[in-house]
């Protein structure tokens, strides 16, 4: 503890227990919690004052925010809870998703974030990679597998429980991911303890067959909601295993079956967009306009060409989208 840090905790002590015996009773002053304040002073650490699994909140949190994705809110509810239950897990939890653009992969990412850290997505112990920005050369494979691994020990030796995203997983260099490989398969490696990070890569590999899929379930007449898992299983995996344009071309995580489940984003549809719509206006703090939705979400552009189900970018856009109409 540095002298000058427990010098203004002291201070704060005396002062607010001044004030509040000077304000009681005659006010509805707050007493100040102890321990969120001396929490908060220190800033963000590995404890359960800042990290703690709120497993109603990401229930509520799927069934209120995410919209048509009955697939992919069931599978990653029943294995986000179940491994954060586990006080010993035997590895890494890891999640790969796949889908169209604009689907809510991203988005689903923060909702787990949401309800784990109390900083959320922003807490430091979530790290965040990005294609273009962290491994945009083809060329430096060697520096970058080196380098993620030094950035996944240090993270995990910071906190176990560590949240690793890997955005645009489709345009990581093939092989770079496979670097990470003994800490999925052992979970602990030089003395660091890997078992309790969840590690989750989004990716658009597999969303032709995905959209193609869900596009065929509507062209038969059949309910969005009649799709299952197993409708999709059996393909994605051996297409992101075999594809070129894969990170996870022939890549040694799938083959050891290191990947703990393939969850597929299906397209948006037209009530979808009008759901992130009002969702966009309630966040801006404006009241939800159906009107407003609705013509922003007729905006976007529909496929098949002709029957126009499925919005082409999903719900990215909309959200800008609600502002051109008032
Ligand atoms: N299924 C969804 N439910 C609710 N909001 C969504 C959904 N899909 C996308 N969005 C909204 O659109 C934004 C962009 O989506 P994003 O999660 O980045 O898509 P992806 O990562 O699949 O390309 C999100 O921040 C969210 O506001
Ligand atoms: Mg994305």
């Amino acid at each position: 503890m540095k002298p000058s840090k427990q010098h203004v905790l002291l201070l704060w002590i005396l002062l607010s227990s001044t004030v509040i015996n000077a304000v009681e009773p005659f006010s509805s002053f707050k007493i100040p919690n102890f321990t969120e304040t001396w929490n908060s002073f220190w800033g963000e650490s590995c404890n359960s004052y800042w990290i703690s699994f709120n497993q109603t909140g990401l229930k509520a949190d799927l069934e209120n925010k995410l919209f048509g994705q009955h697939i992919a809110s069931d599978i990653i509810f029943k294995s986000v809870s179940g491994f954060m239950n586990d006080d010993n897990p035997k590895k890494p939890l890891v999640l790969s998703l796949h889908g169209p653009t604009g689907t809510g992969k991203n988005f689903v990412s923060q909702l787990i974030a949401d309800n784990i850290y109390k900083k959320g997505y922003h807490s430091k112990f979530v790290h965040v990679f990005s294609a273009t920005l962290h491994f945009p050369h083809r060329s430096e494979i060697v520096t970058y597998k080196s380098q993620l691994q030094e950035w996944i020990k240090n993270g995990v030796t910071n906190c176990e429980r560590s949240v690793f995203i890997f955005d645009e997983m489709n345009q990581i260099p093939p092989g770079v991911i496979d670097s990470i490989k003994p800490y999925l398969d052992y979970g602990k490696v030089e003395g660091v303890f890997f078992q309790k990070s969840i590690i989750i890569f989004l990716s658009n590999t597999g969303a032709d067959q995905i959209t193609k899929t869900a596009v065929d379930f509507w062209k038969n007449g059949k309910d969005r909601e009649e799709m299952m898992l197993k409708d999709f299983e059996s393909f994605i995996s051996p297409i992101v295993f075999n594809s070129d344009q894969s990170s996870f071309s022939k890549s040694t995580l799938i083959d050891s079956c290191l990947l703990d489940v393939f969850i597929p984003f299906l397209p948006l549809e037209y009530k979808h967009v009008v759901q992130c719509a009002m969702a966009a206006m309630r966040d801006k703090g404006r009241q939800p306009d159906e009107n407003v939705a609705d013509r922003a979400a007729r905006s976007l552009v529909y496929y098949p060409k002709l029957e126009k189900v499925f919005a082409v970018s999903g719900c990215k856009t909309v959200a800008n989208r609600v502002h051109l109409y008032r």
